[in-house]
């Protein structure tokens, strides 16, 4: 299981819409997965998208115990969602800050659902089905997103909340990317 270099902004290949997983429980599965789990520790990430390293399926990990990248953030459980569909449960939207491997050393605020509904199968086909809200619900709407090739900055309200990291957040001990 390898570390995969991680596409940054501007590569054509984070705009692609990416495609179902029809096979499961497969070598090839197994090992995507794998390096993406391994890429995504390295980093110190929050969640990684299968099109973040170049692979055009529908694969997403993310999970949090602590995070240096996110010091504030809610714990949330390591997950591999496969084909996953969202439905957000109700209007309501928070703004909130987010990162991205894919635009090192930035961040910027962006409106979220607050509460979601996220269905899904893991690497063996075993169907996920969970109902979360706040950082839970924003990371994964933020990974979903990498699937239809959007990349956080496109969903910035105010351009203004978009900056580098360390002029954001002089002082504070927040990783770069
Ligand atoms: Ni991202």
């Amino acid at each position: 299981m390898a570390v995969r270099p991680v596409l940054r902004m501007g590569d054509p290949r984070l705009l692609n819409v990416a495609q179902r997983v029809e096979a499961f429980d497969t070598p090839e599965l197994h090992e995507l997965v794998g390096d993406m789990q391994n890429t995504m520790r390295e980093l110190s990430g929050a969640g990684l998208a299968a099109p973040q390293i170049g692979v055009g399926l529908q694969v997403v990990i993310f999970g949090l115990d602590f995070n240096p990248r996110y010091p504030e953030a809610e714990p949330v459980p390591y997950t591999v969602l496969i084909n996953p569909e969202l439905e957000p449960i109700g209007d309501e939207m928070e703004e909130g800050w987010e990162g991205c491997l894919s635009v090192p050393g930035m961040r910027g605020v962006v409106p979220r659902y607050k509460h979601l509904r996220y269905r899904g199968v893991d690497p063996y086909g075993k169907p996920i089905d969970r109902t979360v809200t706040d950082f839970h619900a924003r990371v994964v709407q933020h990974e979903v997103d990498h699937l239809l090739g959007i990349l956080y900055p496109m969903r910035i309200r105010d351009m203004r909340t978009f900056g580098f990291t360390a002029e954001l957040f002089p002082g504070e001990e927040v990783a770069d990317d």
